[in-house]
């Protein structure tokens, strides 16, 4: 989603700010802008579509100074536009933004009785002509007024033209972070934006505003009181962003999950027991908890139905799962030996952000489980397990989904072991079980891949598709029908076999496929018994299912076989196939696989 860029040093203002924006670019965003100060005024370039757009239009362009700031938009308010685009300026000001303005109509209202008049439909337009009827001369004066009038989530970058030395900055809500370093410092909504140049940094918190010059920056609270602010190191390297000779990151990332089981067998698998101490979430932290609340968005909260499943069997623990868009208005009811799980590769989703921070304020145990480190979750809980997956960039969640699914597996055999629900042969097996999970993978993706290509051909020439399972199957079915549908605009949606019967058959005609999941042992003859109402309505089937599990010959044919696993584990080989098949839906339809219509990476608006 949006991404805001900021410098002020010796370089060239624009080559810095364009290459902080191209690292933001697998965000997703559709239009970006950038604005430097100098030379008795401010120049701002705008374009619609990437950053080497950008970068070409602005190549040209007269723009002097040693400060600037660059966005990149993912439209919200208004359609994207260069009017639309940011940096948003005035003769007096420039302006990026991230987040929303929630009373921006009653702001241009009252600008517009000030003689301000409005070119796009964007609500950021509002905050600069605000601060440009606010400034006289002072920034900070104009800030703490236009803060006090603005309702809504917003981290601001903005240029003064007559302060050719500073870019100020301004946060309630969304991440930004000041990065540091000799003679220059760096403005952005993401650390890793800036991680090749420095990887000292600070965060500004809510209400706080910033003055960044070359030489030192300043941190006012809302009172305008000066704050000594903690300085931030980033122990980790920026990843690189490469396809890697890969035709697309969406597939690339597939084909890493092997190695990404096997980065979190490294980090939390101990004597062969699951360990997460050095996450600082002990054996005795975790014996405390008699309820669990998992909280997450879109995959991840996917990811946390299927968390559920195992903690319920594993540990006997109660498991709610809640989608945080719902959590955070709804009064949550928690408990002090309640611990709440939030779920987030980005670190920075609005809705999970606002659960952990909801959470915080009640004093209630959370544990984050995140993929990228300095990220904004990790800072609002009270431990952090990270799932070691490195960037991910294709909007499509993956590789991050089958990290999460890691993780959590292990957290319910820990969270069983220290609820004596588990003997130490039990977890042992399934330990070593998991430790075999990466080659398994690779084999399916070595072996099962021709055959999946197939059945994606298949899947597109259907105007709907069903996924259908049963117990671990259905929570998979689900992440199935949401990947398939975000990247290969297929209608898929996900049912519970048993619930077909209450409704959704009326849709079944030889217009619609279903792909039934079948590797539950404990429920298969139900879901054949299922599937056998699909098919005697003309109802096509073709049926994912685990080898050596006896299945009627007619429903045989045209169906995929995956290695034979425990029950447990079979949701990973399951994942990874359904993967396959959007990615591969989505290249029959020659759709943007990794940038699909609408979606952005990171979701940091509600
Ligand atoms: C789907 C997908 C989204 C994200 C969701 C939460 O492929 O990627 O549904 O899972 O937006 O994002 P994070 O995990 O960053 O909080």
């Amino acid at each position: 989603m949006c991404g805001i860029a900021g410098y002020v040093g010796s370089r060239v203002v624009r080559d810095i700010l364009i290459a902080q924006l191209k690292k933001m670019e697998y965000r997703g965003y559709d239009s970006a802008g950038l604005a430097v100060v100098g030379g008795g005024g401010i120049h701002a370039v705008k374009v619609v579509g990437h950053v080497s757009a950008l970068e070409q239009e602005s190549i040209n362009q007269w723009l002097p100074g040693n400060c600037g700031i660059g966005h990149t938009r993912w439209a919200t308010n208004g359609r994207p536009s260069t009017k639309n685009a940011h940096p948003h300026t005035t003769s007096k000001v420039a302006v990026v933004h991230n987040g929303i303005i929630e009373n921006s109509d009653e702001l241009k209202v009252f600008l517009e009785s000030n003689g301000y008049s409005f070119e796009g439909e964007t609500d950021t337009e509002a905050v600069a002509k605000l601060l440009d009827f606010y400034y006289d001369g002072d920034p900070m004066i104009a800030l703490n007024k236009v803060a006090k009038r603005l309702k809504g989530s917003f981290a601001l970058g903005i240029l003064f033209f007559d302060a050719t030395d500073a870019i100020y900055a301004l946060k309630k809500g969304g991440p930004l972070i000041i990065g540091l370093c000799a003679g220059e410092n760096f403005l952005s909504s993401d650390i890793n934006a800036v991680l090749e140049y420095t990887t000292r940094y600070y965060v500004l918190e809510d209400d706080e505003i910033a003055i960044i010059k070359k030489d030192h920056v300043e941190v006012f609270d809302a009172q305008g009181v000066q704050l000594s602010k903690t300085e931030n190191v980033a122990d980790w390297k920026a990843d690189l962003i490469d396809k890697q000779g890969f035709s697309h990151f969406m597939r690339k990332e597939i084909f890493e999950q092997p190695q990404v089981v096997t980065n979190i067998i490294l980090e939390n698998i101990r004597d062969g027991i699951p360990d997460f101490e050095a996450a600082g979430v002990s054996d005795e932290y975790l014996k405390r908890f008699k309820r669990i609340c998992i909280v997450g968005c879109g995959t991840a909260r996917y990811a946390g139905l299927v968390g559920k499943n195992w903690i319920e069997h594993f540990a006997r623990l109660p498991v709610d799962v809640v989608m945080a868009s719902e959590f955070r208005y709804q009064n949550p009811v928690l408990f002090a030996d309640t611990l709440v799980v939030l779920i987030s590769q980005s670190g920075e989703t609005a809705d999970t952000l606002a659960a952990a921070r909801l959470v915080k304020d009640r004093g209630i145990s959370s544990v984050g489980i995140v993929n990228v480190k300095g990220s904004n979750i990790c800072r609002e809980v009270e431990h952090v397990i990270f799932t070691q997956a490195g960037v991910e960039v294709a909007v499509a969640s993956t590789k991050a989904y089958i990290a999460q699914l890691s993780v959590l597996f292990l957290l319910s055999l820990k969270l069983g072991f220290v609820n004596g629900q588990l003997a130490q042969d039990r977890i042992h097996s399934l330990c070593n079980q998991f430790i075999d999970l990466p080659e398994i993978l690779r084999q399916v993706l070595r072996e099962k891949e021709a055959e999946i290509q197939k059945l994606a051909q298949a899947c597109v020439e259907y105007e709907s598709i069903f996924f259908l399972g049963r117990g671990l199957d259905y929570l998979l079915a689900l992440e199935g029908a949401l990947k398939l549908k975000e990247v290969s605009y297929v209608n898929a949606q996900a049912y519970a076999a048993g619930e077909l019967k209450h409704g959704p058959i009326s849709l079944i005609t030889d217009r619609l496929l279903v792909i039934a999941l079948v590797t539950q042992e404990a429920v298969k003859e139900k879901i054949i018994n299922n599937l056998r109402e699909v098919t005697a309505r003309c109802g096509k089937v073709r049926l994912l299912f685990k080898a050596g599990m006896q299945i009627p010959a007619d429903l045989i044919e045209q169906s995929l076989q995956l290695p034979a696993l425990e029950d447990f584990l079979m949701p990973f080989l399951v994942a990874e196939t359904l993967q396959l098949l959007a990615y591969y839906s989505a290249c029959a339809v020659n759709a943007n696989v990794d940038k699909p219509r609408n979606l952005a990476k990171s979701v940091t608006v509600e």
